[in-house]
């Protein structure tokens, strides 16, 4: 849905902008000229809205909103592996990695450790290496969860779709392996196209994506003052000076992710953390014909908020009970 008053507002601000820091009418005009062709040239349209509704919308199984399970679930059973599949979720949010020989796997980190009874970094092992791995070893549940190991992107997949799981793939980085993978696996089980979407942190990723198979539902994740402050809201850095020139950056990239990125990308959703939404966030939105999808969401009362007041979909650590959150 496009907002025409929308479009006026934005590139009249960026006209006034530019124009005060160059002091250049003509200058202004022509940046905001190209910007525009810019984007009329260079944007995605988005997916069917009936196609991304199938996918953020599905018919829960309790009958509520949907609930996707965060790296499978990592409360509950050992992060990204197949266990985590079997609980009561809507969907799962899975982490794509790759190792040396260029095998797709699913880990969170850069490194097997904090999850594995292995060490280094996981695009420096062989698949067969990291297929000896326990993916349990490291989780709280481990003894019931013995013998666990890191699932390749092609078992989680057929997994999820024998257990009719929507799919999260959260890709981290490398956009031209990545896209050129899930573009395999979406031509290998078209039922994707209705099951599952493909987000990042990294527009370059999404827009990647789209740039491959134009057909795939896309969300970017979204947590403002990313780059200047961690998770836990703790700064990134103790200088002043990187941390104002962070801040600065944060602020633009969250100006471009609600003004630019998001049409630029033609996405679905925006998947957000769970502490910067709020009904009027949803409803900006919902204007824009994008869901929002709250990350990650762990105790009851923050669940019973997004089940009946926001109403929204929401990404979880446990489907059992209230947890520490992990980002
Ligand atoms: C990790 O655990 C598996 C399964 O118990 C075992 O076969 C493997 O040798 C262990 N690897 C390391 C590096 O300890
Ligand atoms: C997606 O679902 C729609 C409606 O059920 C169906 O017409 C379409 O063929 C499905 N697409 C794929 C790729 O399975």
């Amino acid at each position: 849905m496009l907002q025409i008053g929308d479009e006026v507002v934005h590139f009249s601000a960026v006209f006034l902008l530019v124009m005060v820091v160059t002091r250049s009418a003509t200058g202004a005009s022509l940046f905001t000229a190209f910007l525009y062709v810019f984007m009329v040239m260079f944007r995605f349209p988005p997916v069917p809205a009936d196609q991304a509704r199938r996918v953020l919308r599905p018919r829960a199984p309790s009958g509520g909103v949907p609930v996707v399970a965060h790296r499978g679930g990592s409360h509950d059973a050992p992060e990204n592996t197949l266990a985590a599949s079997k609980n009561r979720a809507t969907g799962v949010e899975l982490d794509l990695s790759f190792t040396a020989d260029g095998v797709a796997i699913l880990m969170h980190d850069e490194t097997v450790d904090r999850t594995t009874n292995g060490s280094g970094a996981v695009g420096k092992l062989q698949f067969v290496q990291l297929k000896r791995l326990d993916a349990a070893a490291r989780h709280r549940l481990k003894d019931k969860f013995s013998g666990e190991t890191v699932p390749t992107l092609q078992e989680a997949v057929e997994e999820c779709i024998r257990h009719q799981l929507i799919i999260f793939f959260d890709v981290r980085g490398q956009p031209d392996k990545a896209a050129s993978v899930l573009h395999e696996m979406y031509e290998r089980f078209p039922v994707l196209y209705n099951s599952s979407i493909v987000s990042s942190f990294e527009p370059k990723v999404i827009y990647k994506m789209r740039q491959t198979d134009p057909k795939v539902v896309t969300a970017l994740t979204h947590r403002p003052w990313r780059l200047s402050h961690f998770g836990d809201g703790t700064p990134r850095t103790l200088s002043m000076r990187d941390q104002l020139w962070t801040g600065l950056l944060d602020i633009l990239l969250d100006w471009a992710h609600h003004h630019i990125l998001w049409k630029l990308c033609g996405v679905s959703a925006i998947l957000v953390h769970k502490d910067f939404i709020s009904l009027d966030y949803v409803h900006y939105w919902a204007e824009r014909g994008v869901e929002v999808v709250g990350w990650t969401v762990n105790t009851a009362v923050e669940k019973n908020y997004y089940q009946n007041l926001l109403k929204i979909g929401y990404i979880t650590d446990s489907l059992l009970e209230d947890c520490e959150p992990h980002y």
